[in-house]
């Protein structure tokens, strides 16, 4: 386990300094969007703790928190296309300008399930903050109101995403490289619809 961490090559993608100027941006769309109504931010853990909590401290509105679970990776690193929800919602959306905050869009099947049940809980409008989108063959085609940035179809690490729980706290978005040219992700089932 320790010789396999040893040879595991974090290569920078994103630096601190344009992911803090990026987070301000969305925050500000944010603010101006829904200028003088109140937001409830709904943060999906654990990957999007820490983009929520930059987020927030820079929207200058009335915001109220929430977190939401799913569990469809688990120890491994790719979709098995089976999402549930292993932690609900502490308070209803009814009637709340609603934002669902995910760390990364990969085949969209998280955001697609996530979106499908909250809509049925009738907010008053319900929005998607994704802070990366991978420019990946899509199982679902779902297109954020507010997304960081777009990266290339590689697996990245740091600023709350994670490698078998390691890593979410670099500051820096990384692309993980395993040794071998290693792809950490089984490929996707072929199972599931396309
Ligand atoms: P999707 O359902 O395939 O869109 O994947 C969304 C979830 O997969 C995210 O919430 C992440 O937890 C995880 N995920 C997808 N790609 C990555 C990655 O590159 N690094 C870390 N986690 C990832
Ligand atoms: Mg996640």
């Amino acid at each position: 386990m320790k010789a396999e961490r040893e040879s595991e090559h974090l290569r920078v993608l994103i630096r601190r300094a344009s992911i803090e100027r990026r987070v301000r941006q969305l925050a500000r769309k944010i603010t101006t969007d829904f200028r003088g109504d109140r937001v409830h931010l709904i943060g999906v853990l654990k990957g999007a703790s820490i983009f929520l909590s930059d987020l927030i401290r820079d929207i200058g509105l009335e915001v109220s928190l929430d977190f939401i679970a799913v569990s469809s990776y688990g120890q491994s690193t790719r979709s098995t296309g089976q999402v549930r929800l292993t932690k609900d919602l502490d308070t209803t959306i009814e009637g709340l300008h609603t934002i669902l905050v995910e760390d990364v869009l990969d085949t969209g099947l998280t955001l697609d399930y996530l979106q499908r049940v909250l809509l049925q809980r009738k907010p008053r409008s319900l929005r998607l903050a994704a802070f990366l989108v991978k420019a990946a063959p899509r199982v679902k085609q779902i297109r954020p109101d507010y997304v960081g940035f777009e990266i290339p179809d590689e697996f990245v690490v740091g600023y709350g995403l994670d490698y078998a729980e390691r890593y979410r706290n670099l500051r820096d978005i990384c692309v993980l490289e395993l040794p071998g040219g290693r792809d950490p992700r089984p490929p996707i089932p072929p199972s599931l619809p396309r």
